[in-house]
């Protein structure tokens, strides 16, 4: 009995845990335009938050590079290695695999846009 009880617990925690992944706004799942207003507050956030923030967070975090605020990314992305890494298959950032062409493209625009805060 009590062990049922100890097991019905842990698949309430899983499924607590599972549904709190970082919500995505919609207009950041399709292919920018060109003339659209991407900042880090409405967008780049998301995506890092979603893609990267498991690995460069934190006191260890990965590769030595934090992710964690506007600066840590700004500076990333204005040096030039945050943008090569996401858009290179035989290296690509996230490790497992390059992320959609749409999320990809809002930091090419964020630069374009000299790096909006919100
Ligand atoms: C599963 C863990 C993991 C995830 C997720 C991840 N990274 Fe990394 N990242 C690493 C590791 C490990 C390194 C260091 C080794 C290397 O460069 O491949 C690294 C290195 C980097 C570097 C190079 C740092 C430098 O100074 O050369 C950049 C830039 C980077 N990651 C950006 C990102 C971005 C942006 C995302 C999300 C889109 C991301 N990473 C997601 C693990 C991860």
């Amino acid at each position: 009995m009590k062990l049922s009880k100890l097991i019905f617990g842990l698949i309430i925690i899983l499924i607590m845990i599972s549904c709190n992944k970082a919500y995505i706004p919609e207009d950041i799942m399709t292919n920018p335009a060109s003339s659209d207003t991407i900042t880090y507050d409405s967008h780049i956030n998301n995506i890092i938050s979603s893609n990267c923030i498991g690995c460069h967070s934190g006191s260890n975090p990965q590769g030595n590079l934090l992710l964690e605020n506007y600066t840590q990314v700004r500076n990333a992305t204005e040096n030039g290695t945050l943008i090569n890494r996401i858009n290179n298959p035989a290296n690509p950032m996230p490790s497992n695999g390059l992320m959609s062409q749409s999320l990809r493209l809002h930091f090419d625009l964020w630069v374009n846009n000299d790096y909006l805060e919100n």
